[in-house]
């Protein structure tokens, strides 16, 4: 197990991290919760769960992937025996995820593309679900959309290239030229947004407080949501890329650099975004609350009139945009491949070179199912459910099991304090033993009842309105679906003799810096 691959600097660690935290949700997902839950109002909420879950859930994270060298399975399984199907859980969750969020680069990468001539015309909404996607009803699955495929095939190409090069020469070196492209290339999108007639509008707009929103329990379940999302928590990432960290790295000061950078990214993003937003009001005598919208909606349709009204350099600025999103998906992709590519290699004793092909390959195949005329309605779906019912419910029973079960969070604290410069007080067990579990739990509470409410006692499901068969097939089946291959795949094989002992590091080199 020492043979394991090791990041080479203590940046290209961070920056692999922070690349997997920076990605589609913080550019199309942050601004739009921000401005819905109570704009500048909502800072609160958001600094509190940073704070209260997730900085203390990446030190947790980190801590646990140092400690026990391991995939998420493998650190789950050396932790607790019987808690080796919470890592495969997280690790299912990631290949659902990982099946779709490569679909989105590829239509963020068509639509660099169509920037340059503004293919998508005055209509982007119509040019979107009709020339481009092609969308059918929902849960019929309809023919291939080359548009799509084409692009899906280089997301892959460049996804698994990486993956197969290894932790070192692959995944750190890709992470050390997307991530400086990415700040460089939103940036000057950026300066550009604000310096736009009608930007102040929407910076207005976006930072204004709206204080009587912080007394609504749901703007605080949207931070929570928000954090978990944006950090990569419970995607057995943090634990697989930590694992890859030598013996002497200081794992409490890495996870505030990767949390505060993160949502530096985060502002960022919300200040380009609500400033073209303000713009593009400002351009067709709308109001900002018009305009302003989140998700595919605002990257493939609102961008696009946006990048429609500019005043000059329009394919520039629609490629700079659609850049970024590239980017950072696919710094976030190659992260949330890893943890399966990892947790078979280590299962199944194989090769990385096999584990990549295997895993990565299925993922690659599977997420040809959204390249279809059916693939927007399936990926919107199974993205809803995977990420309730999968992302937070598993966060939440990874903080209950750690926390008030297996009893594990002083022996974490004391090892993460024995390699930190920032020691870990009470603060940091009381986040993760009490305030985190009633948030999450009170959150998993009303999604619960929102939704089993909505998809049995009525006729159209809770989520998008969508028929209740289909909200049963692709959202609820896909969710539960990845507790059974957790299950499956913890009992399918044992462990090679003496894996599961805790290792002994036996690699002094501290990772420089
Ligand atoms: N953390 C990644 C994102 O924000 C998954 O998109």
């Amino acid at each position: 197990m020492e043979n394991r691959a090791q990041w080479g600097t203590r940046a290209g660690f961070i920056l692999a991290a922070v690349g997997s935290a920076v990605g589609l949700g913080n550019i199309w997902r942050f601004p739009y919760v921000a401005y819905e839950n109570g704009g500048g109002a909502f800072f609160l909420p958001y600094l509190f769960a940073l704070l209260t879950a997730g900085i203390p859930l990446l030190i947790l994270e980190f801590t646990m992937g140092h400690k026990y060298r391991g995939s998420a399975p493998l650190s789950y399984a050396r932790m607790s025996k019987g808690a080796e199907w919470m890592g495969w859980w997280q690790v299912a969750i990631s290949f659902v995820i990982s099946t779709y969020y490569a679909v989105i680069i590829a239509w963020a990468m068509a639509y660099a593309w169509f920037s340059f001539g503004q293919k998508w015309g005055d209509d982007p909404t119509g040019f979107l679900v009709g020339d481009y996607l092609q969308v059918g009803a929902a849960g019929e699955v309809g023919s291939l959309v080359p548009g799509v495929f084409f692009p899906l095939i280089l997301v892959w190409v460049i996804a698994l290239g990486v993956l197969f090069k290894g932790v070192k020469k692959g995944i750190e070196v890709a992470n050390k030229i997307f991530i400086p492209t990415l700040v460089v290339l939103f940036l000057i999108l950026v300066i550009r947004a604000v310096t736009l007639p009608g930007a102040i509008d929407g910076l207005d707009a976006f930072f204004k407080p709206n204080w009587s929103m912080i007394a609504e329990p749901d703007v605080w379940v949207a931070a929570y949501g928000q954090i978990f999302f944006s950090l990569s928590i419970a995607f057995a990432i943090m634990i697989t890329y930590s694992s890859y960290l030598g013996k002497k790295s200081d794992i409490t000061n890495n996870a505030f650099i990767t949390g505060f950078s993160n949502s530096s990214f985060e502002l960022l993003a919300g200040i380009g975004i609500f400033a073209a937003l303000g713009f593009m009001a400002s351009a067709t005598n709308a109001e900002v609350a018009d305009v302003a919208a989140g998700g595919v909606g605002l990257a493939f349709m609102v961008f696009p009139e946006i990048i429609n009204e500019f005043p000059g350099l329009n394919g520039l600025f629609g490629f700079l945009f659609f850049g970024s999103l590239v980017l950072a998906g696919l710094s976030s992709l190659i992260s949330i491949v890893e943890t399966f590519v990892a947790a078979v290699q280590e299962k199944f004793n194989v090769s990385r070179t096999k584990a990549v092909a295997f895993g990565g390959g299925l993922s690659a195949v599977v997420s040809i199912l959204f390249a279809t005329q059916g693939g927007l309605n399936f990926l919107d779906v199974a993205d809803y459910f995977i990420n309730q019912f999968g992302v937070a419910l598993a966060g939440l029973f990874e903080v209950i099991f750690i926390a008030w079960f297996a009893k594990q969070l002083k022996p974490l604290q004391s090892y993460a304090d024995a390699v930190s410069d920032i020691k870990l007080g009470a603060w940091w067990r009381i986040c993760l033993g009490v305030v985190t579990p009633v948030v999450l739990g009170y959150m998993m509470h009303g999604l619960f009842k929102q939704n089993l409410v909505g998809t049995f006692g009525t006729e159209n499901g809770y989520y998008g309105n969508y028929p209740t068969e289909f909200i049963f097939n692709f959202g609820w089946s896909v969710a539960v679906g990845a507790i059974g291959v957790a299950i499956l795949f913890t009992h399918m094989k044992s462990w090679k003799k003496n894996t599961l002992d805790i290792p002994v590091s036996t690699n002094k080199k501290e990772v420089s810096s």
